[in-house]
């Protein structure tokens, strides 16, 4: 399960997360170790990444049966302990949890050019209940002059953004082939987006309850694209600048926070995913070395933490965590 959670997006592929289980319970916590600290000060992304994971952690629960419910920012002391998803059980796995639990190994960020075909109205439909019922609202950009406003705006952000020294270095970093995370050159688009003859190029205060809302409504949306056999892939750009960010919200009259901007369209699949950092590493150590005890105990353990791939026995104290495109957009 755990693994399926970390399959999720995440800004730069920086995986800042960490989960600590108990029993009956999973805790998802930031990993501010793994902060963009020059493109993401504020750690808006980073929770909209952990967001993600705990949409896929969800999925993968409500596939393998395990009845569940999740607590955003149940520790007003802690601020770096996001979700708390407490075990409630078995129950029958839904038909949709488990398709879009089988597409989670499939979906990757897909950076090519786009061919013409629309996302279907059903589709579309589909989609916005997904975003409603993760709390969050999905805004079409569809209008010429709307559509018009967005890519300046993205073109703006990138210029800035390219200019910026302490951006490059930080991208810099995280562009890299081999290891178990950041992206890698097979991951970046191809032409790349400068030589295209259109397409807008890729790449407050609000409370962080929205911004993971935010993030499982976005990893709801990206899976049942993939379902359905549609890909997205994020304009980063224009959020990353407070300025941009706010243009892009009073110009099309936006009235929650934008927290997302997804081109959405049919690409041919895209090369091989990018890399994920091992489960060790992402679970506590207690727990990983509860799981290889248990792994050796030969009694089928049919309880919901083991189809979880959780520890049945481990501490409950908190372990704290290493210090022709349409767009889209996510709202909360
Ligand atoms: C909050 C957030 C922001 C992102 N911003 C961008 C972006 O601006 N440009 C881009 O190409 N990809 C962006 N991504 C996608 C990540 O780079 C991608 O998820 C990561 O490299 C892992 O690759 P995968 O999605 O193919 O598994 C973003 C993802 C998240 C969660």
């Amino acid at each position: 399960m755990i693994e399926l959670a970390t399959r999720a997006p995440s800004v730069h592929n920086t995986q800042p997360w960490r989960f600590q289980a108990g029993p009956g319970a999973l805790d998802l916590y930031a990993d501010r170790t793994r902060q963009l600290a020059h493109l993401d000060p504020t750690g808006r992304q980073l929770t909209i990444s952990c967001g993600a994971a705990l949409l896929f952690a969800r999925v993968a629960l409500a596939a393998a049966g395990v009845a569940h419910h999740v607590e955003l920012m149940p520790n007003h002391d802690d601020f770096d302990l996001l979700a708390r998803i407490l075990l409630a059980g078995d129950q029958e796995a839904g038909p949709d949890e488990t398709l879009l639990a089988r597409t989670i190994p499939r979906r990757s960020t897909v950076r090519g050019i786009f061919d013409e075909r629309r996302v279907p109205a059903r589709l579309r439909d589909r989609l916005a209940a997904d975003a409603a019922s993760e709390g969050a609202w999905l805004r079409w950009i569809d209008s010429p002059p709307e559509r018009a406003v967005t890519a300046v705006l993205v073109t703006r952000a990138t210029r800035v953004e390219e200019a910026d020294p302490a951006y490059r270095a930080e991208l810099r970093r995280w562009r890299r082939d081999g290891g178990p995370d950041g992206v890698p050159a097979a991951a970046l688009p191809y032409p790349p987006p400068r030589q295209r003859a259109s397409d807008a190029p890729l790449r407050d205060f609000e409370p962080d309850n929205a911004r993971l809302e935010a993030g499982q409504a976005t990893a709801r949306i990206l899976l049942r694209l993939t379902a359905a056999g549609a890909a997205a892939s994020p304009l980063g750009q224009v959020l990353d600048l407070p300025w941009t960010r706010e243009q892009l919200r009073l110009r099309l009259g936006l009235l929650g926070h934008p927290q997302m901007l997804l081109r959405l369209g049919y690409a041919p699949a895209g090369g091989p995913g990018t890399p994920r950092r091992p489960v060790e590493d992402v679970l506590a150590d207690q727990v990983a070395e509860a799981r290889a005890g248990s792994t050796q105990d030969a009694r089928p353990d049919r309880s919901p933490h083991v189809r979880a791939g959780l520890a049945p026995n481990a501490r409950t104290d908190p372990v704290r965590p290493g210090a022709g495109n349409r767009s889209a957009s996510v709202l909360t």
